[in-house]
């Protein structure tokens, strides 16, 4: 039984680790610490989960105590992005594996840090990228260690994430580039880490242009230029396109899912800090589109973009190679989408020969079945039948903040930005 401690009681916490934890790995694992710098956060943990009624709760500021008073095997970081760097580092420096969501930190230069404490540690960080456990994501690995690529020259990835997934984020902490490093650190960490894993390949150098389109106080669907609304009790809800979208005027609070940011659901309350702020406040220092090009240490080009605000939810990715191609075309939450969506498959078009389908068996649960295949992963050990690494470390993690970094100062500095110098550099937010 390995003792578990865990910094951040997030919506992501309470559901893909403690639910978990506490249902289905209860032999395994026991939660013996929870911290969080918000008071009514464990009221929230032990109101969802009971059992968890005589765990302690620390401060932000007594992580030693807890770690003192409770000796865990092992912290969970999985707060706000921006504090994952405090509790990485003081767990390394106790000799303590780590768990810590995506973006490992918010900045390549705390990547660096992680990188240098852990050198130093019996300690290993482990970074949850989920996306790669997704059946279709591990079946493109399986293609291309399979050689049926050959040398990987070019990359094509377009992803999408709609209005309703889009506009949470800027109702949100994630708005602010120091809380979350923006979104080409916050979200596409994911994506350039499922790159840099098919491909096996570093990133060297990107070059990127980004604006902020929908949101923010300019944005032309802002239906009054006034700071500190909030959607539950915004008096132009039935002037906002996105919440009109999103909610019906009968049910002015409609919680759909994960993402939704509204009011009525316990696990979204908060002390002073509401997740259903106006997405077009002047607060937000971010962007919400990016288009960019990465050159790659072993010959790949990566050509990216992602779109904050779109009608659907998905991608479309096509990976080329000397042998052959690889296409897959993703269309996320069908239950979103107002059209027939087609089942996600992967086509293989030999450089030279016929074309293949591949219908890969879909598995249940979060992003696309990733989730409980991960948590096998983490909780019961490596699978066994599985022959490459899939689960990330600290250096997965730094590669992937640090593409995001590139990118968002590549499009600020109006130049490329070479990765090894952000990741050497010791600025730590945006000048
Ligand atoms: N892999 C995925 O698919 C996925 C999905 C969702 C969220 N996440 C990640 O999970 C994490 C949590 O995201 P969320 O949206 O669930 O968050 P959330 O807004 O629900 O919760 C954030 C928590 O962090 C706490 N916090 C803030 N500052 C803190 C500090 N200094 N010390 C301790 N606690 C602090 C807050 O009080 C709150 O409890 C983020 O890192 C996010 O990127 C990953």
């Amino acid at each position: 039984m390995k003792k578990y401690a865990i910094c951040g009681l997030s919506r992501r916490a309470l559901n893909l680790f403690m639910k978990p934890m506490i249902e289905t790995f209860s032999t395994r694992t026991k939660i013996v610490g929870l911290l969080d710098s918000d008071s009514k956060r464990f009221e929230v943990c032990k109101t969802t989960y009971p059992s968890l009624e005589n765990v302690p709760e620390y401060k932000e500021e007594d992580f030693d105590q807890m770690i003192a008073e409770t000796n865990p095997d092992v912290v969970i970081v999985a707060g706000r992005d921006d504090s994952h760097i405090t509790y990485i580092i003081k767990a390394l420096e106790k000799d303590i594996d780590v768990l810590v969501e995506k973006p490992m930190v918010t900045t390549a230069a705390d990547s660096k840090r992680v990188l240098d404490a852990e050198a130093k540690s019996k300690g290993k960080v482990t970074v949850t990228f989920n996306y790669r456990y997704a059946p279709i994501h591990q079946k493109i690995k399986e293609m291309i260690l399979e050689d049926k690529v050959g040398r990987i020259t070019s990359i094509d990835l377009n992803w999408y994430i709609d209005t309703y997934h889009g506009s949470s984020y800027f109702q949100r902490w994630n708005r602010v580039r120091e809380h979350s490093g923006g979104l080409s650190i916050h979200k596409s960490s994911h994506h350039f880490d499922l790159v840099n894993w098919w491909t096996d390949q570093k990133p060297v150098e990107a070059f990127a242009f980004g604006e902020l389109n929908y949101f923010g106080p300019d944005s032309e669907f802002n239906p009054k230029k006034e700071d500190g609304r909030f959607c539950e009790t915004c008096d132009y809800q039935l002037d906002c396109d996105y919440y009109t979208r999103w909610n019906s005027r009968s049910a002015t609070v409609k919680v759909e899912d994960d993402h939704v940011g509204q009011g009525g659901d316990l696990q979204r309350k908060y002390t002073g800090y509401r997740p259903d702020q106006c997405i077009f406040d002047s607060e937000i220092n971010i962007e919400d589109t990016y288009a960019t090009t990465v050159r790659y240490d072993k010959g790949a080009l990566l050509s990216y973009s992602v779109n904050f605000s779109t009608p659907y939810e998905g991608y479309r990715l096509a990976i080329n190679g000397t042998k052959g191609r690889i296409e897959s075309v993703e269309y996320h939450m069908p239950q979103r989408i107002p059209f027939p969506t087609p089942m996600q498959t992967i086509d293989y078009f030999p450089l030279f020969g016929s074309k293949q389908t591949i219908n890969v068996v879909h598995r249940e649960g979060g992003h696309g079945g990733a989730d409980p295949i991960m948590l096998e992963d983490l909780f019961l050990g490596k699978d066994p039948n599985r022959s490459y690494e899939i689960l990330s470390g600290a250096e997965d993690g730094a590669y992937a903040v640090a593409c995001g970094e590139a990118v968002w100062r590549s499009v600020k500095e109006k130049k490329p930005v070479k990765i090894e110098d952000i990741l050497a550099s010791k600025e730590t937010q945006e000048a």
